[in-house]
Formats: structure tokens, C-alpha cells, sequence
């Protein structure tokens, strides 16, 4: 180590001083390494422009996307996410560097491979209703293998509001399946998947690069990109978040200040893979929930190089900072937000995805659970793994609940006695379980399926709330009394 002695001029200089020597300049950005269970490498951040070559070259130069030919003669290809004059902040984009154009397929035809995909959720669609109940579901069935079935034929919606059409709006879906696509690939035009597995890993290609999304994880893919789903494990179960017209992002972090929640580096993104392969494939796009296919004499994942930022990721959901009150009082669900979209009406969110963690209560003087409520949005509750913490619903992991906007809930009036007369300890609550709810700020249809065709639907509770109590009542001569010694009038008696 060099030593610093003073000099007669009264500055510091070095005795020996060391010659400045390079260590090493990194030769790639980074990528995150394989892993035991994930074999494929990714990109790091949220919302980057993000370049990707798996054929060192086939990017062109700075200065032009469109070279009048492209390196080893691939075509240069477009995919808006956005519309052409969107705002810098909004603009999404990918330039995709291929063998063959994804225009070149025979005719598109309308199939009806599922007809339990709803997308337009207008009252008069008769295959959906509004309606103030609540409903609990449990995890679809999956089909006995004799009925093959993929994650695109396996695709059963909920509910719903808005219309793709009108670019607003959004769908839950459950998907149950026991097979791989096979030599197929999906495109959904109406609007982007966010995809919460519970149970089996999703092998998703993309154009843009492979995931492997296993349950605790959740993966978006944008509207207007073709992929795939394999099933490593040979059969998978999980929900989908659709949204129209929108795209997911960051919510901001105001007064936390620069770190915590869902960190951006935490978000991965395919790296550029192809693959080579001239046998029939059929591709099939949603269009306001209907099916549409065509075939071409190739895959589509024959994207060599890309960039832009209109790209899938996933995110593991382990790696949100949570954060809770300490000391006193309740902080709202929200702030268990991962990503949210935005509606069209400025400051009103169209939904807001949140995943509960495992976290320590620590609060003094403070009813711990939800507080009784009723709230504009619409909330949907889903558990991914674990037991259910609440008091009033049947709810197990793989299944869904709904509370429709405006309608009131709260614990049992079994927990609200607990929560109020026992001593408050510190205690870590939803070890070894992850949950979580779309706020949704609207009223929320629910399709025929759900209502009538879902294998397990929990039946509406009755008499659940009988026996609430109104212990306020056991106080009224004591009030009166009061009430009295201080001149005024007694309350009357029930
Ligand atoms: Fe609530």
C-alpha cells in the first residue's frame, strides 16, 4: 500500500508512486447464468432498450435499422407496441432481425379451438353478467390426459370489463393443461398476458427468447408477439391478467425514495434465440376473444437478433421488498403493488397487481388484520402457494376470489374478537405461502364459465355473518350514565 507522507511545501505527495495498470474491460453486457431450474440466460432491468444478438453480427450498424441488406441477407421486421406518436416516456418498440417475415403464411381462417375466452365484456354479451355477489374458486381441474389439452385450449376466463376494441379494460383467465404446444404458436392481438403460475413450470418461446416461468414467478408477454408454451413438468395450472390498450410498468415510489418494491434489475428479459426448422406450423391469433389460425412452412421463432424495448420478462416474485408498518397502524395493499397498468383516466389505475410475502407484524395498539372495507375497485385474490390467512373464505391454493367494486368485507366476526383482545406480539405472518390481488378500478363481469362451468365452485355462504355481534349495544347504560353526568340526553334502548 502506498504510503502518504507530507512534503516541506505543506502538500501531500506519494513516496513510490504506483503506475496506473488496467485490470479489465467486461467484453458483453450482462446476462443472468442458468440456473438448476432455468436453463436460459437473461437480460437484467425494466423497460431498457435491450439488444440481442445469438449471432454475433446480424445487429446492424448504429445509425439505421433498416439496411437496404441485412447481414447473412435476414429480414428486418417492426413490432409496434404503441402508436407511432406515443410520448418518448410510452413509446415501446422492437426491431427483429429474421429469416423469413412474418407476413409470409397462408390465409387466415377462424377456428373455434375454445370457445371459453371471452374478451368484449359489454352487459349485453350474453355470456357474461355483472353482479354485486362475491364468488370463491377453487384451482381448475386439469383434464385427464386421454384429453389433450394445452395452455391455449386449457385458457378458461373469468370475468372482466372494458372491450380490446376500445383499448380499455382488462380479463382474468384460469388456465389448466396436460400438453405442449406443438409446432403452434399463439398471438394475441387484443392485449398483454401477465401469467401467475401455481403449479408447473411454463417453457414459454417467444420470438424474442425463451423463459422458463415456474410457479413464483410471473412472466408478461405484449400483445402482438407469437410464443409458445411447453410443459416440463406435463402439466401446469395459473391465472392470467389480460389488459387492453395499456401496458404494464413500475408504479412510482414517491416518498420511499429511489429503492424498494419491485427493483428494475430484478426483471429479466430474453436474449435473442432461433431456432432452424422448415416443417408446418400453425399460428393462431385471439382477435376480441376469437380464434383465428393460419400455417406457414416454418417456425416463427426464427428471430436471430433484436432490439428494442417491447420485449417478455419475468419476475420472481421472492425479490420484492416489502414494506410495513413498524410502529402503529395499517399501511394499504397497495404498497405489495409489483406492476401496474395505467387506465385512461389520468391518476386512475386500470389494475394493480400485488404479491403478498411472508412479513413480521410488529404494530402496537393496532387491529392487525384488514380493516373493515369498501372500495371502488374491484379486488381479485388469488393464492399461488401456501394456506389462506383470512377468516372468510374457502379459499386454497390455485383458486380465485372475487369482491366486486363497492362491496363491503372484512374478517369474521370470530377474528375480529381475537384481533381485538389478544396480546399483540411480534410475529412473522404467511410463512411459506404467497398470495396475491389485482385492484381493479371497476366493476367486474363474470363469464357463464365461472358461473356455471368452472369444476369448483364454492358455494355462496348463507348464514356466514349471522352472528355477528354489536358489543357497542352491551354499552349503552354505561354510555347513559355518562351521558347523563354531563347534562345530556340518554341514548334510547334497542
Ligand atoms: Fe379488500
Amino acid at each position: 500500500m502506498d504510503k502518504f507522507v507530507p512534503s516541506n511545501q505543506g502538500s501531500i505527495s506519494m513516496t513510490s508512486p504506483a503506475k496506473s495498470s488496467h485490470g479489465r474491460s467486461a467484453t458483453d453486457c450482462y446476462t443472468s447464468p442458468p440456473t438448476e431450474s432455468d436453463p436460459y440466460r437473461y437480460m437484467q432491468g425494466f423497460g431498457n432498450r435491450f439488444a440481442s444478438e445469438a449471432v454475433p453480427g446480424t445487429l446492424p450498424e448504429g445509425g439505421r435499422n433498416v439496411p437496404q441488406r441485412c447481414a447473412f441477407d435476414l429480414y428486418s421486421e417492426q413490432l409496434n407496441g404503441t402508436s407511432f406518436i406515443s410520448s418518448r416516456q410510452t413509446l415501446q418498440h422492437v426491431w427483429m432481425y429474421r429469416i423469413r417475415p412474418s407476413v409470409a403464411h397462408r390465409p387466415l381462417e377462424p377456428m373455434t379451438l375454445n370457445t371459453d375466452i371471452e374478451a368484449c365484456f359489454s352487459p349485453s354479451n350474453p355470456s357474461i353478467k355483472y353482479t354485486p355477489l362475491s364468488y370463491t374458486w377453487g384451482p381448475l381441474e386439469v383434464p385427464e390426459l386421454a384429453t389433450s389439452t394445452t395452455f391455449l385450449t386449457g385458457l378458461k376466463t373469468i370475468g372482466g370489463h372494458g372491450d380490446p376494441t376500445n383499448k380499455e379494460g382488462l380479463a382474468v383467465h384460469m388456465y389448466a393443461a396436460n400438453a405442449s404446444m406443438e409446432s403452434e404458436a399463439f398471438c394475441n392481438n387484443d392485449g398483454d398476458f401477465l401469467i401467475i403460475p401455481t403449479e408447473g413450470a411454463l417453457d414459454v418461446q417467444t420470438e424474442l427468447g425463451r423463459m422458463m416461468v415456474s410457479p413464483g414467478e410471473i412472466c408478461v408477454i405484449q400483445a402482438g408477439i407469437r410464443w409458445k408454451v411447453s410443459l416440463p413438468g406435463g402439466k401446469a395450472r395459473g391465472y392470467v391478467q389480460e389488459i387492453f390498450g395499456s401496458h404494464y410498468e413500475l408504479p412510482e415510489l414517491g416518498p420511499l425514495g429511489s429503492n424498494g418494491m419491485a427493483l428494475p434489475r430484478d426483471f429479466e428479459t430474453p436474449v435473442a434465440s432461433f431456432d432452424i426448422d422448415e416443417t408446418k406450423w400453425t399460428i393462431i391469433h385471439k382477435l376480441t376473444g376469437e380464434l383465428f389460425r393460419y400455417e406457414q412452412g416454418w417456425t416463427p421463432f426464427d428471430v436471430v437478433a433484436w432490439h428494442g424495448n417491447y420485449a417478455p420478462y419475468k419476475y420472481e416474485l421472492s425479490k420484492f421488498v416489502s414494506f410495513n408498518c413498524t410502529l402503529k397502524e395499517q399501511v394499504d395493499p397497495t404498497i405489495h403493488t409489483v406492476l401496474m397498468a395505467r387506465s385512461k383516466i389520468p391518476g386512475v389505475s386500470l389494475t394493480e397487481f400485488a404479491a403478498f410475502l411472508p412479513k413480521w407484524q410488529t404494530s402496537t395498539n393496532t387491529f392487525r388484520p384488514p380493516y373493515y372495507h369498501r372500495n371502488m375497485a374491484t379486488e381479485i385474490g388469488g393464492l399461488i402457494y401456501g394456506k389462506y390467512g383470512g377468516s372468510t373464505r374457502e379459499q386454497v391454493a390455485g383458486g380465485l376470489t372475487l369482491e366486486n367494486s363497492y362491496m363491503p368485507h372484512g374478517e369474521s366476526y370470530e377474528a375480529w374478537v381475537k384481533a381485538t383482545s389478544e396480546p399483540l406480539e411480534n410475529i412473522l405472518v404467511g410463512r411459506d405461502s404467497l398470495g396475491f390481488m389485482l385492484h381493479i378500478s371497476s366493476h367486474f363481469s363474470v363469464t357463464k364459465f365461472a358461473m356455471e362451468r368452472h369444476s369448483c365452485i364454492r358455494s355462496q355462504r348463507v348464514a356466514f355473518w349471522d352472528n355477528v355481534k354489536g358489543p357497542f349495544l352491551d354499552h349503552i347504560p354505561a354510555i347513559n350514565k355518562m351521558l347523563q353526568e354531563q347534562g345530556l340526553s340518554p341514548l334510547g334502548t334497542p
